[in-house]
């Protein structure tokens, strides 16, 4: 029996996936030239309109775009040069948006050409870029990760950045770039495009919504790529720790999941696996929970559970938890004013220490004494850079750890008023970065390959400024919609890095969606007994019941909407 693959560089599962052909939607399948753009009603943006349409003159406003049938030979008239870029966090599925990508592009005109720009925005700025090719295409397709032309955080927004990206695309006869990111990465995408167009460029940019984290959705984007494949694989790994303590019966599990300040994966991730207790960010916001009352919510479960003789249990946990809770949220936004407003300052200083004492300083008494308050890692943590779009990287504190370390004191004080008398011996996780370079599902598989392709229709037909968007995503593959949907559509007004700023909403978790309803009805259930699930991994070869298995989130999001 073959243990290896004939190519070296190659896993067994990795040759068997690249022969896997994704299913494109009908409407695409005979090619950009067999489907007509059809204009909706103009747009408005989904709040600030008036502040918006002020930032995008140009391409505020835009319609709707919706793919139907119809001869286009135009499009595959001229030959044309595309760029695609990658940018932020890597999703499973972004190879196959490069594949679509290329595929559409070649079914349409053979002579039509395909750029990468390596390591992300930045790679615009530097025009450091490798033509791809259907050969070096070829390994890989259907694979995770985003090494073919790997990605980057950079944005894109002084004047002379600008400049210099647009002179870059021009002077190389680039006629459309493609921007695959998330909320943040779009929203550049946006500034792009408006900033071509006012500089009278015939460029368009076209963005792909990716982001493990699901929160770049709305009413036309049903899902971002990557979250599929993303929690399926934390899933398996949470699925794997309740069956763990439900076999020693000794620890308490506290896991903390990816997905910046939405809760979305930790709500999917719960959905599949059923814990004991899950922690969701958006609830403690509308509860105004504080730090003392999520601990004493914590306790009362570990507590009543240590009565029924079970010290033991799994607790999920989001990364974007800290934001949430409303000390800590004004801690973080006096922080981030501060690291914007002293960055000078304080890049010259040494150590940690002398950095928190200056922000000590600097913070109104009731936030001073909450950081002195903060164990020493949690509070280096909150200093930490923020990222080029100002967001705390939240990924890097650790917040499970303050649970439990507060929990600790808290249980011993129950302990000593008698009111206790368990044990709590814990063991901390964070799992985020495992799941960003899974080999994608067949529905990011098939999901990423339909928003490439797409997204080569869209860049053919000369469409500046939207996003791709393949929509009916609980049917089949073949029944999904196609189109685009105008970036500006889905801004408002927030604050970054001390100042307003146009950007794309995030998707939080709704308190009265599916999602979340269905979760709660179900979790004083999962926090006393062991209904734990083990969807085990992902399956690639199988009964399609399982290997076209769509999130719960998709699926209770979707239930009620045409
Ligand atoms: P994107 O929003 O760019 O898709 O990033 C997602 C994410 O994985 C978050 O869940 C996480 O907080 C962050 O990236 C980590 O960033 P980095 O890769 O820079 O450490």
């Amino acid at each position: 029996m073959a243990t290896t693959s004939k190519n070296q560089n190659c896993s067994l599962l990795q040759t068997h996936r690249c022969k896997y052909q994704p299913v494109l939607p009908d409407i695409l399948k005979k090619g950009p030239c067999f489907v007509k753009a059809k204009n909706g009603k103009a747009t408005q943006s989904v709040a600030d309109q008036a502040a918006v349409k002020k930032m995008f003159p140009n391409t505020y406003g835009m319609p709707e775009i919706t793919f139907t049938k119809g001869a286009n030979p135009a499009i595959g008239k001229k030959a044309v040069k595309v760029a695609v870029v990658l940018s932020g966090g890597q999703a499973p599925g972004g190879h196959n948006v490069i594949a679509g990508l290329l595929d559409g592009l070649k079914k349409a005109n053979a002579k039509n050409k395909l750029y990468g720009f390596l390591g992300g925005p930045s790679g615009i700025l530097q025009a450091d870029w490798k033509e791809i090719t259907p050969k070096l295409m070829e390994s890989y397709r259907n694979t995770g990760g985003f090494d073919l032309i790997q990605s980057g955080r950079t944005k894109i927004e002084t004047e002379e950045q600008l400049a210099q990206a647009l002179e870059n695309l021009k002077k190389n006869k680039v006629n459309a770039l493609v921007i695959v990111g998330g909320d943040d990465s779009n929203t550049n995408a946006g500034v792009l495009a408006e900033y071509f167009k006012q500089h009278g460029s015939d460029i368009s940019v076209i963005g792909v919504p990716k982001t493990i984290d699901g929160d770049l959705k709305n009413d036309k984007i049903e899902t971002s790529f990557g979250f599929d494949t993303a929690t399926k694989i934390y899933a398996e790994m949470v699925g794997n720790i309740c069956r763990d303590v439900n076999s020693a019966r000794k620890y308490w599990h506290f896991v903390r999941l990816m997905g910046r300040s939405a809760s979305h994966i930790t709500l999917e991730v719960a959905h599949k696996t059923h814990p004991n207790i899950t922690l969701v960010g958006e609830e403690v916001l509308a509860k105004k929970m504080t730090l003392k009352q999520i601990i004493d919510y914590l306790a009362g479960i570990i507590v009543a559970r240590a009565k029924q003789g079970k010290n033991f249990g799994v607790v999920l946990v989001p990364e974007g938890l800290i934001e949430f809770i409303p000390e800590m949220k004004s801690l973080i936004a006096a922080l981030n004013d501060l690291l914007a407003d002293h960055e000078a300052e304080l890049t010259n200083m040494s150590g940690i220490d002398e950095k928190k004492a200056f922000i000590i300083s600097k913070l109104p008494a009731k936030l001073a004494a909450l950081m002195q308050s903060l164990p020493a890692g949690i509070a280096a943590q909150l200093m930490l850079d923020r990222d080029p779009h100002g967001n705390v990287q939240v990924s890097l504190i650790e917040t499970e750890k303050l649970l439990v370390e507060m929990l600790r004191t808290k249980l011993a004080d129950l302990k000593k008023a008698g009111k206790y008398n368990g044990k709590f011996s814990t063991i901390t996780h964070f799992f985020g970065y495992e799941g960003r370079c899974g080999v994608p599902s067949s529905f990011d598989a098939n999901y990423t390959y339909a928003l490439g392709y797409n997204a080569a229709a869209l860049a053919l037909n000369g469409c500046n400024g939207y996003l791709s968007s393949v929509r009916n995503l609980t049917r089949k593959a073949a029944q999904w919609q196609c189109g685009g949907v105008p970036l500006t559509m889905m801004m408002n007004m927030e604050r970054r890095k001390g100042k307003d700023k146009p950007v794309i909403r995030k998707a939080l978790v709704e308190l009265n969606g599916e999602p979340f309803k269905q979760f709660a009805k179900k979790r004083e259930q999962w926090a006393m007994n062991e209904c734990y699930q083990f969807p085990g991994p992902i399956q690639y070869f199988g009964p399609a019941e399982v290997t076209d298995m769509i999130t719960y989130t998709l699926r209770f999001e979707r239930a009620n909407k045409k």
